[in-house]
């Protein structure tokens, strides 16, 4: 174990999950935007929120009803602590319901936050399942593809559920991604109970090719297969009539030449996968350009994929 803390800071990044076709299974870090946590221990035991920035109000200071606070005190009642005392600051540096994988940077941002102040005593893999309770928590469902990828860095893959298995894949070097989130609402526990819980054989069969498509093409560098993969026949087709301009967003991408676009997480954004920085830089503009002769508001990143993840500021 490492010297304990008396104070730290870090950051955990946004994600966009499901890769496009991996619904739940699939998952990429960006490097940016993200949350930060500072916590301080403190003299009085028991664990305390002091303060929330940048949520316009929206998050509960609650310990049991925050994820941030929820977690922690799972981590201090796993460890045994009785009378550790800290006070929880989180700075939200990125929209709430967006389909960056908001909660779960908060999440992961406050479990590497207090593991960093005890000392690391748990791994990063260990940390995992308690992030999962955290998304049950905040979204309604324990899904792994944002927190994983927030934590580790990279390419993730959820290869079981039960029990939690998480891989790391290759990052192909040149590959990008343009995140756009549109100014419009989607909560993801609404845009997960719309979902059919049936699937057609067929569009299965189409969406398992397509995820072993991508992910030999994440291991061979093959940015062409990586292209025919990204094609989403399960979810998107429902989710998508949530998106305003959801076609005409996908036109402009493979116009200016995405590898494949689609919704990002459970939406409203979308993201456009893309080789090199210059041309994803360019989707990203002539996206939000589009979005505002519409008169819709827009946040826009470019990104190349965070290898890093969950980071200590100081
Ligand atoms: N896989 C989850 C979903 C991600 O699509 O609902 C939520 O951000």
């Amino acid at each position: 174990m490492k010297e304990e803390r008396n104070t730290v800071r870090v950051f955990a990044p946004a994600t966009s999950a499901n890769f496009i076709c991996g619904y739940d299974v699939l998952g990429v870090a960006l490097h940016e935007p993200g949350d930060e946590v500072i916590l301080k221990r403190s003299e009085k035991s028991g664990v305390v929120i002091t303060k929330i920035i940048g949520d316009n109000g929206l998050l509960p200071y609650n310990t049991d009803l925050n994820t941030v606070g929820a977690c922690i005190k799972m981590i201090i009642n796993h460890l045994q602590l009785t009378d550790f005392g800290v006070e929880i600051e989180l700075h939200k540096k990125m929209p709430v319901g967006s389909g960056l994988g908001s909660s779960a940077a908060s999440t992961i941002a406050g479990l590497f936050a207090i593991n960093q102040l005890l000392g690391e005593p748990l791994t990063k893999q260990e940390l995992l399942p308690f992030a999962l309770k955290g998304e049950e928590l905040a979204c309604g469902h324990g899904h792994a593809d944002n927190v994983a990828p927030s934590l580790l860095g990279g390419i993730t893959l959820i290869r079981s559920y039960n029990p939690l298995e998480v891989i790391n894949l290759p990052v192909p070097s040149e590959l990008c991604c343009s995140v756009i989130f549109p100014h419009v609402e989607v909560p993801t526990r609404a845009a997960r109970q719309i979902l059919r819980t049936k699937v057609e054989l067929r569009n299965a069969v189409s969406q398992w090719g397509n995820i072993a498509g991508l992910i030999t093409g994440l291991f061979t560098e093959d940015y062409d297969l990586i292209s025919r993969s990204l094609v989403d026949n399960l979810i998107e087709p429902t989710r998508s009539i949530l998106i305003p301009e959801f076609d005409e967003m996908r036109k402009i991408a493979l116009d200016l030449g995405a590898l494949g676009f689609g919704i990002s997480g459970s939406g409203p954004s979308v993201v456009a996968f893309t080789k090199g920085i210059k041309k994803t830089e360019e989707i990203t503009k002539s996206i939000q350009d589009h979005l505002e002769i519409k008169n819709i508001g827009s946040n826009g990143y470019s990104s190349s994929i965070n290898q890093e993840g969950a980071k200590l500021l100081s």
